[in-house]
């Protein structure tokens, strides 16, 4: 017999005894608590201590990925995440659509992109050799469409012409905007990256930057001097298979500061 812990909080889990048996035994049994039980040879124990649920949060090494849980939770916790739906056109002409989660606006002064593909995809490449792109805004009442041109299809498959969609012209690059999204922003490739880990490997993850030179927005969205985005009920992405959609707004003005650095009074 000999002590271990379930929970991998504890000393135990610090001296390395049983690691990965705990955290299964403790999420599974137990919830968010340290326990100590005395083991059996054949797996069977007994408590002998825990503390109230909560007392330690989870901590795990995010490097070793040891959660475990049946999924790795960090895409449910970076949250919610706006889906960057990429047009682009390969030297061919042919068309490419499709949704990225790792996305964002990255830059305001100028307007600038970034999308990251996990491998090099085809948009990846099109964008290399090309030189432009086109982020569409994927909302409720396009979700099916959108998630449709995320299927793995083969180079010469027009993700428009799979999804339905119509292809609408740009205006100041060539690659075709999304006609049924309300918003669409024309780019110009700035740079690719190859994302590295810590120790200087290559991940096999781009991230790609573009700066914005055009903007289409739908007058719907358009009222009283400013973009009702909610309007167009924009979709973005959680952890697993679940997404958000954007309805509900709320403002919250930034306080006044005085220049000896406390908040002024409203
Ligand atoms: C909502 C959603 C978000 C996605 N986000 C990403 C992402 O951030 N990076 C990635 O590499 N793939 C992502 N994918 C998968 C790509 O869309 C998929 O691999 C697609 O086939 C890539 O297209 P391409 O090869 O034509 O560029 C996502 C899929 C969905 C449905």
């Amino acid at each position: 017999m000999k002590y271990r812990s379930l929970c991998g909080m504890c000393p135990g889990y610090a001296s390395n005894i049983g690691r990965t048996a705990c955290i299964d035994d403790y999420r599974r049994h137990f919830g968010n608590r340290m326990t100590l039980a005395i083991i059996a040879p054949g797996g069977a124990f007994v408590i002998i201590f825990r503390t109230r649920g909560g007392a330690y949060p989870m901590f795990y090494d995010a490097i070793k990925n040891e959660h475990g849980m049946k999924h790795d939770p960090f895409k449910a916790m970076i949250v919610p995440r706006p889906i960057g739906w990429i047009s682009s056109l390969a030297p061919d002409g042919i068309v490419n659509l499709a949704p990225y989660s790792f996305f964002n606006a990255v830059s305001d002064k100028p307007h600038i992109l970034v999308f990251s593909s996990t491998g090099y995809k085809d948009n990846i490449r099109n964008i290399d050799q090309t030189g432009e792109f086109v982020f569409n805004l994927a909302t409720f009442d396009l979700k099916d469409q959108m998630n449709t041109t995320s299927a793995m299809v083969a180079p010469d498959v027009d993700e428009f012409q799979l999804s339905g969609l119509t292809p609408a012209p740009s205006r100041m690059v060539a690659p075709p905007r999304v006609a049924e999204s309300p918003v669409a922003m024309e780019c110009k490739h700035l740079q690719t990256i190859e994302l590295m880990d810590i120790d200087g490997k290559p991940s096999g993850s781009w991230a790609v930057f573009g700066q914005v030179v055009g903007i289409h927005i739908d007058d719907s969205l358009i009222a009283g001097g400013r973009v009702h985005i909610e309007k167009a009920k924009p979709i973005a992405r959680l952890g697993y298979m679940d997404y958000a959609v954007v309805e509900d707004v709320f403002a919250l003005p930034r306080p006044a500061v005085n220049a000896d650095g406390s908040v002024a009074a409203e």
